[in-house]
């Protein structure tokens, strides 16, 4: 699936037809060439439109002008940017995707990209409001074989920006358009139903990114047995279809032999629990427990097209773990990649079994200047955190920081949580070198806590995704049940400290 919405750059001319989208402020003042461009009959028709709906300006409200009076657009959508003092808070990609909302049903849509003097509406805001528009306009419909006729499927096929210098904000774009194809990427992935996307499948998938100059190398069971995987071959024994680990390697960076960084996703498949098997209620959402190797592809991808000055490693641990004669019980004792035993108390208790392997697998491979893990990894991460925030594990407060602000920055965000050795005690086993469940309390942390003991020294950071990244809620960027989450974050994080 590719993005629903084209989007263009051109002058500041009005459109013939379709909708014409203007901004203004809480005063409703409309920017003096702007009211000059449309006339005094739409400035009328404006005013008493507004007045009549008690329109009032606030950031990210609409009002809609059908049939507007002097203009020959069919709709006018007027766009509030709130009060002075908050504009330079409004994030002009929510804004984006609120205003895509408002667009209705014409095909067409020109956005005149002006406002008040004080809101910043150069190229970079032009195409921040492209990038929220074309998340928003994002639907996964590949298995409806009926279309609908609701908001989202009359959406307008194109947008066009009237800005004052359409070259520079066509070159915004193009960063950004990587990045929505990205996120578009990952949520297509993680709303695949998981008799499709399996892991050789997802393989498949991924290695589709060579045409964008991604070295992909698949690794089969073979080639992971032979390494020493048996920590995530283990989750994988019970089901049909074969374990992969997928490594993409982007080399953009301009200096030679610096460290890359390194992004590693959890890629179960579909999470049965295995043998501790899981309730049926609900249990269709974990074909999403692959949606930290869903970032991890839309991330590389984005990477890619943009070009980002980097060296970039992704590696993603593909399995299913299903319940079967051959599946791993509670009670065995696998070794790890490492060398580290670890006795299983619960086979649902999987991801950070696979996480272990790509984690020491990548740490030893790549020596990266840090490793950062995306998991759909505890269901106890919503109960901390509900599903406005990343839980943020780190043994690096500098990789942690940093995160942090990234998060802040795209509106993905992230909460840092502990990590201890009190904590890493709970996962001590009588009969090897660890456990895979911590019991009962601070159950995220105990899961974080076993990464820990597979990265060494290397700075890193967790991030448990159970909340965020799958049953997403409604946002002004994202109406899908996946939201790829997590792109947006990590190429911002590479693009504010580790370009150049
Ligand atoms: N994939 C699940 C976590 C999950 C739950 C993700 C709900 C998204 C929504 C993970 O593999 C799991 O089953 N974790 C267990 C760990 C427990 C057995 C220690 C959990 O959270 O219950
Ligand atoms: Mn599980
Ligand atoms: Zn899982």
């Amino acid at each position: 699936m590719s993005v629903r919405l084209k989007v263009g750059f051109a002058s500041q001319v009005l459109p013939a037809s379709g909708t014409l989208v203007l901004f203004v402020g809480d005063d409703l003042v409309l920017p003096h060439h702007v009211a000059e461009h449309i006339g005094p009959a739409a400035v009328e028709g404006f005013a008493r439109a507004a007045a009549a709906e008690k329109f009032k300006g606030k950031a990210k409200s609409a009002l809609v002008v059908p049939a507007p009076a002097g203009l020959q657009a069919d709709r006018l959508v007027v766009i509030g940017l709130g009060r002075a003092s908050d504009r330079e808070k409004t994030d002009a990609v929510a804004l984006g995707g609120a205003m895509f909302a408002k667009i209705g049903s014409p095909r067409h849509a020109k956005v005149l990209v002006s406002g008040p003097a004080d809101w910043p509406h150069g190229p970079e805001i032009a195409a921040d409001l492209a990038l929220g528009a074309s998340l928003r306009a994002y639907s996964f419909d590949r298995y409806k074989t009926k279309k609908g006729d609701d908001e989202e499927k009359d959406a307008p096929q194109t947008l066009s920006f009237g800005v004052e210098d359409p070259a520079a904000a066509k070159k915004a774009w193009k960063t950004r358009d990587a990045v929505a194809r990205g996120v578009v990427t990952a949520r297509d992935l993680v709303n695949e139903p998981p008799n499709v996307l399996h892991p050789e499948e997802f393989g498949k998938r991924a290695a589709e990114l060579s045409e964008l100059g991604v070295e992909v190398e698949i690794l089969d069971e073979k080639q992971l047995s032979k390494i020493g995987m048996r920590a995530l071959l283990g989750v994988g024994q019970g089901s049909t279809r074969e374990s992969r680990v997928v490594v993409m390697r982007w080399n953009g960076a301009k200096k030679k032999g610096v460290a890359p960084v390194c992004f590693v996703g959890k890629g179960v498949c579909f999470d049965t629990g295995g043998i501790s098997i899981k309730p049926a209620g609900g249990m269709e959402d974990m074909k999403g427990d692959m949606a930290g190797a869903a970032c991890v592809v839309g991330l590389m991808q984005a990477l890619a097209a943009r070009k980002a000055k980097v060296d970039a490693v992704g590696l993603i641990g593909l399995v299913e773990n299903m319940p079967d004669g051959n599946a791993q019980r509670p009670g065995d004792i696998v070794a790890s990649l490492s060398g580290q035993t670890i006795e299983i108390i619960n086979t649902d208790a999987e991801g950070r079994l696979v996480l272990a392997d790509v984690l020491w697998y990548a740490k030893e491979r790549f020596k990266p200047a840090f490793m950062v893990d995306l998991a759909t990894l505890t269901g106890a991460i919503m109960i901390a955190l509900g599903q406005e925030n990343a839980g943020l594990f780190s043994n690096d407060d500098a990789l942690a920081e940093r995160l942090s602000a990234a998060g802040t920055v795209t509106g993905e965000t992230v909460w840092r949580m502990p990590l201890g050795p009190a904590y890493d005690k709970l996962i001590d086993s009588k009969f090897a070198d660890m456990k895979n469940t911590g019991g009962r309390h601070g159950g995220s942390i105990t899961a974080a806590q076993f990464l820990k003991r597979f990265v060494g020294d290397t700075p890193w950071a967790h991030l448990d995704i159970a909340g965020t990244g799958m049953g997403s809620p409604a946002s002004d960027v994202n109406r899908s049940w996946a939201s790829g989450w997590g792109v947006r974050l990590l190429d911002r994080l590479v693009a504010d400290y580790y370009e150049g």
